[in-house]
């Protein structure tokens, strides 16, 4: 088998974060979430994977090379636009010839990994599995509606009155058929080839699809609440490495992981949280489900259930930031300026609360 992993995309509902870096590569737990998705696949046993990239190709080949740190032989496959899920198995067709293969969206993360479902697949004889999950928002998925026996009956993509509650996880497998369903296609009212529609495909031509209820966790991380709770999710499992250093008047309670160099100078930590190597943080206080990345300034300040990424730095702010996603070298500063007033340089599309 072979892996098809999906990291085009503009991640609209992550701006402005996703201005300038890919969806994927927004970190959880200072992990990029592609890269959880890349070790799932690995760890069922497959190696080779192909990597569908679009716009923001140069970045995920930056961070992920030729794949061979996370144990994959990595093959780019350029999608010109976001034009679905289902076109992004059509760009692959070459790589994937005639294999079966996975299929991970490059934004999700599941609990448990695919092991057991590749096995699950592997031994069966359908033609395709999907994974489905219960949720409270169905709308916003592909969903799928089963027969009294728990056989797939129909499957639509977003559908505005959603004949059940189950989502259609963003990790497929499919074999050699589904080349021939994604031909069959028409776009959607949204101008995308889905994937959805290519496995409804399958079952209208008598192909076996077999469905898989996920009961763990799943998470679609589009969005910033869902990131939130990624991170909440994975750091929850956090085992703990510290190689920084727990200065004068600092103190640490329950699992903190402390990258290379970090300082603490009158801080106060308390887990799950993981902070990036060279961060420094000084009379700050750092609650749970928080993630710091590499190499920032924190001082005077309290922060919790938050994802900061790389190189910024909070400074003298009075009230506790709670609940946030600070992309690279963003500066929150008090400020001696007069008049004594907020001051904001943000990006299109970026988003303040203010109590
Ligand atoms: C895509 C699929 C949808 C699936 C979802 C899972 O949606 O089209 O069927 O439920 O991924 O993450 P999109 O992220 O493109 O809105």
């Amino acid at each position: 088998m072979k892996g098809l992993v999906l990291s085009g995309g503009k991640g609209t509902r992550l701006r402005p974060i996703t201005y300038t870096s890919a969806k994927q590569l927004v970190p959880v737990a200072n992990k990029p979430v592609l890269f959880y998705g890349i070790e799932a696949i690995v760890a069922a046993g497959i190696t080779e994977i192909g990597i569908v990239v679009g716009d923001t190709h140069a970045e995920i080949e930056a961070a992920v090379g030729d794949g061979s740190a996370l144990g994959a032989k990595v093959t780019y496959i350029r999608q010109d636009a976001p034009r679905g899920l289902a076109h992004a198995v059509m760009v692959a067709r070459d790589f994937l010839a005639e294999d079966s293969f996975v299929m991970y969206l490059g934004d999700n993360l599941i609990a448990g990994g695919i092991a057991s479902l590749v096995e699950e697949f592997q031994a069966d004889d359908s033609n395709a599995m999907i994974l489905l999950a219960e949720v409270d928002n169905p709308q916003q998925f592909g969903v799928a509606e089963l027969d009294g026996d728990g056989v797939v009956k129909r499957l639509i993509e977003k559908p505005p009155v959603p004949p059940s509650n189950l989502a259609l996880v963003g990790v497929y497998m499919f074999d050699a058929n589904i080349h021939q369903a994604v031909n069959r296609i028409q776009p959607s009212a949204r101008g995308e080839l889905e994937i959805t529609d290519a496995i409804q495909d399958l079952i209208d031509h008598g192909l076996v699809v077999h469905p898989h209820r996920v009961r763990g966790w799943w998470k679609d991380t589009g969005k910033l609440e869902d990131m939130l709770e990624a991170n909440h999710i994975v750091l929850e499992q956090l085992r703990v490495k510290r190689r920084g250093k727990v200065g004068e008047n600092s103190r640490i309670e329950g699992r903190v992981e402390l990258g290379e160099g970090v300082e603490l100078v009158d801080t106060l930590i308390r887990g799950p949280v993981v902070i990036g190597a060279g961060t420094r943080l000084e009379h700050a206080f750092v609650g749970p489900y928080t993630s710091i990345g590499e190499n920032c300034r924190l001082s005077h300040c309290e922060i919790e259930n938050s994802i900061v990424l790389a190189n910024s730095t909070i400074r003298e702010v009075p009230g506790r930031i709670d609940g946030s996603l600070l992309g690279r070298n963003v500066k929150i500063e008090r400020s001696a300026e007069k008049p004594k007033a907020y001051r904001f340089m943000l990006g299109d599309n970026s988003e303040v609360g203010i109590s």
